[in-house]
Formats: C-alpha cells, sequence, structure tokens
C-alpha cells in the first residue's frame, strides 16, 4: 500500500475512531497494553533510532552513498519517575518528566519508512503537496517537547531551525538532556543562544539554530503584528512544522492546545510560509481522540488529515496531519 492522507471531514471522524479501535482490539495480542511510557523502570535510559534490519534477500555488491535511511542515533536521557509521581511539581501537570514512546516511535516512522518519503523530502500525496520536513530550509516547533529532548537533537541534524517548547519548569532539564546528547547532532553545527552555543561568523559549516522555550498553552498569546523574539530563528526558514508527540491525554488540555496552534498556524500562514503541523496520538481513551478531532475540525477549523500508512495503521500510534 502506499501513503494516503485521509482528509477528516465532520462525516468520516467517527467511522475514522471506529476503524483505528477495531484494528486495535484485533492487535491486542502484539501491541503492548501499557500507558505508553518507554521506560519506567530506570531514570537513565537509553534509546536507539536505528533503521530496521534489511529482510531483503537481494544483496547488491555496488557500495551506495550512506542516505538516510543509514543514519542512527543512540541518546541517553535523565528522566524522573519521582517528579513524575509527584503532586508538587509543575504545578501537578508531570507528564512531561520522562520520555514517552510516541517520539521514538515518529522518529523511526519519519526517518526510515519507506512510505514516510514525501515527509522527508517532500512530494505530492492526494494532491497534497507536502514540503518536506527534514531540509536546511525547514524550522521545527515543537509544542509539549517534554524533558527527554531527543526529537531537538535527531531531527537538528537535518532542519535549519528547532524549537522545543513546554512549559517553563521543564525547560532545565529539557536543556539537560540536549546538552548531553549533542554529539549524536553531528551534521550540522549547533548554534543557541538558549543553550549558550554562539555562532562562529567565520564558519561557513551548515549549522541549526536549536533553542528552547516556555511555551504554555493556557498561557499563550500572539499578536499578529510583531514576532516574538523566541519566535523569531523560524524566520530564515520557508517552511515551519508545528509537531506535537503524545500530547492529547486528557480532554481538559485540548482546548489550549487547539488555540495556541490555531494561533501559530494562523501566524505562519498570514506571513507566507509553507506551513505543516503533525500531531502524533497514542491511542488511548476513545473519547479523548474523538473529541479532539471533533474540536479541531469543527471548531477550530483546522482540515486534519489521517496518514493512512501500514506502519502506523498496525500501530497504537496516530498521525495526524495538515
Ligand atoms: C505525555 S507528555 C509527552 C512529552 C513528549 N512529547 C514525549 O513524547 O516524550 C505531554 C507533554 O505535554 C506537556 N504539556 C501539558 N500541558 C501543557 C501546557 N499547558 N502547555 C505546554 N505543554 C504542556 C507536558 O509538560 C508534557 O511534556
Amino acid at each position: 500500500m502506499t501513503l494516503k492522507l485521509q482528509r477528516l471531514g465532520e462525516d468520516l471522524i467517527h467511522e475514522h475512531i471506529c476503524e483505528r479501535y477495531i484494528e486495535l482490539a484485533s492487535r491486542t495480542e502484539s501491541l503492548k497494553q501499557d500507558l505508553g511510557i518507554f521506560d519506567r523502570t530506570r531514570s537513565d535510559i537509553s534509546i536507539d533510532i536505528e533503521p530496521p534490519p534489511r529482510t531483503s534477500k537481494k544483496r547488491t555488491k555496488k557500495k551506495l552513498p550512506p542516505t538516510i535511511l543509514d543514519d542512527r542515533y543512540n541518546l541517553t536521557v535523565e528522566q524522573s519517575i519521582t517528579s513524575l509521581h509527584s503532586n508538587r511539581d509543575n504545578s501537578n501537570s508531570t507528564t512531561g518528566y520522562v520520555l514517552w514512546s510516541t517520539t521514538p516511535f515518529f522518529l523511526k516512522w519519519l526517518l526510515y519508512d519507506p512510505q514516510a518519503i514525501s515527509f522527508r523530502q517532500g512530494g505530492i500525496v492526494d494532491a497534497n503537496v507536502i514540503y518536506g520536513m527534514l531540509k536546511p530550509s525547514t524550522g521545527i516547533l515543537e509544542l509539549g517537547g517534554g524533558t527527554a529532548g531527543i526529537m531537538p537533537v535527531v531531527l537538528g541534524n537535518y532542519v535549519g531551525t528547532y524549537i522545543c517548547t513546554d512549559q517553563r519548569s521543564l525547560i532545565n532539564r529539557m536543556q539537560s538532556n540536549i546538552k548531553n546528547n549533542l554529539l549524536q547532532l553531528n551534521k550540522r553545527r549547533c548554534v543557541s543562544k538558549t543553550l549558550g552555543f554562539e555562532p562562529q561568523f567565520d564558519d561557513d559549516e551548515p549549522a541549526v539554530n536549536l533553542e528552547t522555550m516556555p511555551l504554555d498553552w493556557e498561557k499563550f498569546h500572539l499578536s499578529h503584528s510583531t514576532t516574538p523574539a523566541e519566535l523569531q530563528p523560524l524566520a530564515k526558514c520557508s517552511t515551519v512544522y508545528i509537531v506535537a508527540m503524545d500530547v492529547i491525554y486528557n480532554d481538559y488540555l485540548i482546548d489550549p492546545f487547539l488555540r495556541t496552534l490555531s494561533l501559530l498556524l494562523k501566524f505562519y500562514q498570514i506571513k507566507k510560509y509553507n506551513t505543516h503541523c503533525l500531531v502524533g496520538i497514542h491511542l488511548r481513551a476513545q473519547e479523548v481522540v474523538t473529541e479532539f478531532l471533533e474540536k479541531a475540525v469543527l471548531e477550530f477549523d483546522l482540515p486534519f488529515s489521517y496518514i493512512q500508512s501500514d506502519s502506523l495503521d498496525s500501530s497504537r500510534f496516530s498521525l495526524y496531519f495538515m
């Protein structure tokens, strides 16, 4: 099957949700039934983002030049299970203290899945133009990035700008994890005000501007006439991707998240950037996912499409794109 984009109009949301949850029910044996914490047994975890083993029997003698499909990353993350269970830390909003499985799953899909090629390098899918995500002209703004910091390090190897955001109390730990993994950001030089890596002006080496930024959906405002200084690094890119992994898990957060997303998307669309959004959801409570899609499409007028690809369809995750 080739990848398809299934546009979720009002009439299709329920059908889509039913299909996804029936599929999940049919795979209870093979899919993990846990909450989705990547590893809840340790505070120091290691994560390998590596291509799946090749199954093809065909072996070519000719050595092909390496591509993104050969790239490998080995990261370590310090997480806090104690803070996750605390009812004092970060005003009881504690999910960002650990790494969740949606993020490594998404990274592997994006980097290595043959069906994700249009998302890597751009293309046209079902008459939709997709601007490539893994390009120096792309800037990524991540919402609810958490403290693990693995997306900015891995994707920082390919893009021009990456801004990783979350609530203010999580930013120090996010910065520390990014710094600890900087050896894995080895295809571009990392320039960052917030991490303290100043640009070297005599240097022509390709660079990524990687910043961290507090951004709380419940407090977020944006004036359309001025660009806040923290969002300025995206200005040099022609394509802006807003990404959010596993941020839809309770109904209380849906409105503030969608309001923030909507403000940001309009801001970049008005300024004529090629603007895309990718939201990865770990499928837990069916009512929460349904409410998210209904509100996104009907109240906030966000034309999300479900990304239909073999590996996504057979997983516990859904990716929505616009
Ligand atoms: C389940 S965690 C996912 C974290 C990370 N994306 C991952 O996959 O490991 C949900 C994230 O949403 C963030 N979040 C929750 N409420 C938020 C808010 N009001 N503003 C900004 N981020 C928020 C949390 O701090 C947390 O980092």
